[in-house]
């Protein structure tokens, strides 16, 4: 089935042309890869999986409640928009949210796929260039995850947001070779790491865990090549260089605090004017929303800090942002999480199936004797 015939909202149904910007860089050097560079490109090729066998696609899903969590998680909850709703829009208002949260996952992911993609054209090096080829496959396969889930068990996708689709744009029409892994590998992977960790720590549905346990697991290593490849290029740029990459950050980090938030569900969903406005209003006041919101930053903030882009006047923003404590937040032991929660998953599940195979063989022993 087309997902055109998925798509709540109708989407662009022509291609979304980006012009390129920026040079093809080949290089000849072959030999002088960063020890630290190749051992992640190594590590890209050991851990590639496959979606196909590596998660269950057998696994039932309640489109009503994709993911198994309470309603307190909903920003409209308890209002008197919420309490007025029947029964059958309290069920859309479940479905639509998670739709479009996981339609985003999905545009961003084929986001990601193009930036590496571009990483793997513009950057200078060849050992970054090999890492990005990896990173490209991994984004592939995540797009291909996130599509999948969509189309057969929620049945229902939303276009792309405006302002991720905006933050893509800026990030991809800049011909500087660093710009797509700051506005991707920093910024949107940031945030959509934080979101995906979230919800993988609340779902009670197993295959979304999967998902995005398994997805988790991959992004650790996109985050160490931005870190890596950025740190040691910024550490040789001047300070109005430095300044514009941290204007890009400051004004990026607003838009995806302020902006991404979902309003066109509101609007889809049949609202009036009135009641999309007391929606927003409860997206701004919801405390788990506010929660959610600086949670957002716990892997953006520690990085960009990271990277070398630490001015006071980045610092301001993020406090201004109320998200300035983030930056204690320890990418690597986040990230040695994130691949241990992956792998915690595997064993419980293949022991699970060990176990289910012992009794299939004990039981067919006895059939056999008798
Ligand atoms: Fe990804
Ligand atoms: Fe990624």
């Amino acid at each position: 089935m087309s997902t055109h015939e998925l798509y709540t909202i109708p989407a662009e149904l022509s291609t979304w042309d980006v012009e390129m910007a920026g040079s093809s860089r080949f290089t000849w050097e072959y030999d002088d890869g960063r020890d630290r560079m190749l051992a992640l490109y190594q590590k890209g090729k050991d851990k590639q999986w496959d979606s196909a066998k590596r998660i269950d696609w057998d696994l039932e899903v309640d489109p009503y409640n994709v993911l198994g969590i309470p309603d307190q998680t909903i920003a409209i909850y308890d209002t008197p928009l919420w309490n007025r709703m029947s029964p059958e829009t309290r069920n859309e208002v479940r479905l639509h949210g998670a739709a479009w949260q996981f339609s985003q996952f999905l545009h961003g992911e084929q986001g990601a796929m193009i930036c590496s993609a571009k990483i793997v054209e513009s950057v200078p090096d060849l050992d970054s260039k090999f890492y990005a080829a990896t990173q490209t496959m991994d984004e592939a396969r995540h797009a291909e995850t996130y599509a999948r889930f969509l189309q057969e068990k929620v049945g229902l996708a939303y276009p792309i947001n405006e302002h991720l689709k905006a933050l893509l744009d800026s990030t991809l029409t800049d011909s500087r070779w660093d710009m797509p892994y700051l506005g991707m590998q920093v910024l949107i992977e940031g945030l959509a790491l934080a979101a995906f960790g979230v919800m993988r720590d609340i779902t009670t549905k197993p295959l979304p865990k999967q998902i995005l346990a398994y997805v988790m697991q991959d992004e650790a290593r996109h985050v160490a090549f931005g870190r890596m490849a950025l740190r040691d290029y910024y550490r040789d740029l001047s300070e109005t260089e430095l300044r514009e990459r941290e204007d890009f950050v400051i004004e990026g980090c607003y838009l995806m605090r302020d902006r991404l938030r979902g309003r066109e569900t509101w609007e889809n969903l049949g609202l009036t004017a009135a009641e999309v406005e007391e929606a927003e209003e409860a997206t701004e006041h919801s405390e788990y929303l506010r929660l959610f919101r600086s949670l957002l930053f716990s892997r953006i903030v520690p990085c960009v800090k990271d990277i070398g882009l630490w001015s006071p006047r980045l610092q301001q923003a993020y406090a201004d942002m109320g998200v300035l404590d983030m930056a204690g937040q320890s990418l690597d032991a986040l990230m040695k999480q994130d691949e241990d929660i992956a792998d915690k998953l595997d064993e419980e599940r293949f022991a699970q199936e060990e176990t289910e195979r012992h009794a299939e063989v004990a039981e067919t022993i006895a059939q056999g004797m008798e």
